[in-house]
């Protein structure tokens, strides 16, 4: 059986290496290939957030009262990441390679540090306050692979 943890830190793995291929056809100005892989890249985001929203975080903030805090924090970011994708698809589909390479940057890095978060902070106590979702967690990520 997988932890929570370790299901949770290997769908973000997944997702960046979507990442990375986006980046690359910007690079190269392959716009259709780097639309297909951003469209690709918004919908495992996206189900992988309503992972997050729907079923972890409140089931962690139920179980830990000092979670709500961390929990605000990372919805938040999920906001900031959706607006951040929408731009990037924007810059794609315009083909502006500049706009397209410096979002790409911006985003990363935001990723990058809300999965470290999530990472060091959230998916642990996932691991120890809510283990009765493992099961559903990693079926929800598997379904979709
Ligand atoms: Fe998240
Ligand atoms: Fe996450």
């Amino acid at each position: 059986m997988f932890k929570i943890s370790q299901s949770m830190t290997e769908d973000h793995r997944c997702i960046d290496q979507v990442f990375v291929e986006i980046e690359r056809a910007i690079t190269k100005s392959e716009w259709d290939d780097a639309l297909s892989n951003a469209d690709s890249f918004a919908e495992m985001m996206e189900r992988h957030f309503s992972i997050e929203e729907d079923l972890l975080f409140p089931a962690i903030e139920e179980a830990t009262v000092s979670a709500s805090g961390p929990v605000r924090v990372m919805s938040m970011e999920h906001d900031q990441i959706r607006y951040l994708i929408n731009v990037l698809r924007t810059a794609i589909i315009e083909q502006s390679r500049d706009n397209g390479l410096s979002t790409s940057e911006t985003l990363l890095m935001m990723i990058q540090q809300h999965n470290s978060k999530e990472e060091s902070v959230l998916y642990p106590m996932a691991d120890k306050t809510v283990q009765t979702l493992e099961e559903e967690v990693s079926r929800r990520i598997s379904e979709a692979s």
